[in-house]
């Protein structure tokens, strides 16, 4: 038995899901979440398996190097505004074009604090490494030695997605990881929080030090605003486009999200028997 979480990763779904108006993309969302539910159960557990001791450092370090590749994704949401950048400078039509740089703008929200804007600078890259840096005291885990291949297939498959498969695709990825994300942090913050004071020794200004790259996205509820950003840029992209973002495109990419972190993380948590 593990720490015990008041709220499962579909809750903190749910409350996300319940923010939104009534519309198809409502709709598509909470059903194919809700049809990947042993998906969660799955990385859950996972949490709690990484979390219920002390590792090696050479054990946390595959988790460290294979977390990162799964999550920080500044370079393809530039990507997704270059491209959005480039639909509206060649709109010969007043209106549109204003559409597509607005989609682009909204786009770009999602990596705000990741930057460090509002934040003196510090990127979530930075806060990353600290992170690690207090599980590990070292920066070793960067080596591609710990290198977990399917957690870079993921990453690859997310900057690939979003830089050449159609604009809605590349949209729906970058929303889905968002939603995805606020849930998931949510989830690893309690874990961590409870792992980090009870096994690693690390307490009060200094746990807060540590896991504050949990905490940001976390506590202000960071990937809740990123991911209402997404869904304002689909909006826009489909003023600029007069095309709607399908649903049947939606659902495929949350399934291909869902599944492919989930073997990610399961790749990473073998490392952890
Ligand atoms: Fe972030
Ligand atoms: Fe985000």
């Amino acid at each position: 038995m593990g720490v015990l979480i008041k709220k499962s990763m579909l809750d903190k779904m749910g409350e996300v899901i319940a923010m939104l108006p009534s519309s198809d993309i409502k709709e598509t969302i909470d059903k194919t979440i809700k049809s990947k539910a042993d998906k969660f159960a799955i990385i859950e557990a996972l949490f709690q398996k990484i979390c219920a001791k002390k590792y090696s450092d050479e054990t946390m370090s595959f988790f460290l190097n294979g977390w990162k590749m799964t999550h920080l994704k500044m370079l393809p949401i530039y990507g997704v505004s270059c491209r959005l950048n480039i639909l509206g400078m060649e709109c010969s039509d007043e209106k549109k074009k204003l559409s597509y740089l607005e989609s682009s703008a909204f786009n770009a929200q999602t990596s705000h604090e990741d930057l460090g804007i509002g934040f003196d600078a510090i990127s979530h890259g930075r806060l990353y490494d600290e992170f690690a840096f207090s599980l590990t005291k070292s920066d070793e885990w960067k080596l591609s030695k710990y290198d977990i291949q399917k957690a870079n297939n993921f990453s690859q498959w997310v900057y690939r997605g979003m830089l050449l498969k159609s604009i809605p695709y590349a949209l729906c990825i970058n929303m889905i990881s968002e939603f995805y994300n606020h849930a998931e942090y949510a989830y690893a913050y309690e874990t961590f929080k409870y792992s980090m004071s009870s096994f690693y020794g690390i307490e009060g200004k200094a746990l807060e030090d540590a896991i504050r790259y949990i905490d940001v996205h976390n506590e202000y509820e960071t990937e809740i605003h990123h991911f209402m950003a997404v869904i304002h840029a689909i909006e826009k992209y489909e003023e600029a486009s007069g095309e709607k973002v399908d649903t049947s495109t939606m659902a495929e990419v949350i399934v291909t999200y869902v599944d492919s972190i989930t073997e990610a993380l399961e790749a990473i948590a073998q490392k952890f028997d």
